[in-house]
């Protein structure tokens, strides 16, 4: 780690690189499709508008390979207790929709493209918790209506959560961290340049250089399980 001294402030941001070793699928690591879709198919309101059906029973499956299958990794867990152990602030932006970072143990957690583990009301925006599949037919608790519900997730095309918060700790963070993410979809892929130009070090830790590599002040390559926990145990020596 080639910071000058411990940092006060750090800003982690994942991406599906983290959840792979999981068993979850990467967006981009499959010759463009995802769980043999297309993006446009399953995860953008036009597709939603011209096909419930199929978008709800695409992340219906999505939800319960989450809830029966998948577990946290040792890098969600190293992230997680390192968060537990550090004394300066600390967030963890994520752009993936599982909860292996929560269930691993992290607490100050920003998920910005939304949960799978949760769908909304189309009409009213109210937010419910879901474990189980959805039928795009079914009555919303709320509304009283027929097909209203979708997954909270950020489709192609809608605007990220959490933004302003998300802003104002990468202008703070003396540290960022890009954790398995491919640096292709903005404005997360933007997020190296802002915190830089605030002054932060920046470092990339991912299996393979991402396209905007050559722009952190540092990059660490190998499988996440391997680089995140060796990383941040090093961080955390230089702070005592
Ligand atoms: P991508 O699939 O684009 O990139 C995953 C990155 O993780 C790649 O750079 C891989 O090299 C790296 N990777 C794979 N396995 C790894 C491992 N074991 N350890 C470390 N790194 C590994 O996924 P994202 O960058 O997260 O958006 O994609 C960003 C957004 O695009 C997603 O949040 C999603 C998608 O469309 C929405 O759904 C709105």
């Amino acid at each position: 780690m080639a910071t000058a001294s411990p940092p006060k402030r750090i800003v982690v941001l994942t991406g599906a690189g983290i959840s792979a070793e999981s068993g979850l699928k990467t967006f981009r690591d499959n010759n463009g499709l995802w769980e043999n879709h297309r993006v446009e198919d399953v995860a953008t309101p036009e597709a939603f508008a011209a096909n419930p059906g199929l978008v709800q029973r695409f992340y219906n499956a999505r939800r319960s390979q989450l809830v029966e299958e998948a577990q946290p990794n040792q890098a969600h867990i190293d992230l997680a207790e390192f968060e537990k152990d550090y004394s300066g602030e600390f967030l963890l932006i994520t752009q993936n929709v599982d909860d292996l970072h929560e269930r691993a143990g992290s607490k100050n957690l920003l998920h910005m493209h939304g949960e799978l583990l949760k769908v909304r009301c189309a009409k009213t925006d109210t937010i419910y918790d879901r474990t189980t599949p959805v039928y795009y037919e079914e009555l919303c608790d709320c509304c009283g209506l027929p097909g209203k519900l979708r997954p909270h997730i950020v489709w192609f095309g809608e605007i990220p959560l959490y933004m302003d918060k998300i802003y104002q700790a990468l202008e703070r963070c003396d540290l960022f961290v890009s954790i398995g993410t491919s640096g292709n979809v903005y404005p997360a892929a933007g997020f190296q340049q802002i915190a830089q130009e605030y002054g932060a070090h920046t470092v990339e830790l991912n299996l393979e250089a991402s396209k905007g590599a050559s722009r952190f002040d540092e990059c660490i390559q190998g499988p996440a399980t391997e680089i995140v926990g060796k990383f941040f145990k090093h961080l955390l020596a230089t702070q005592s």
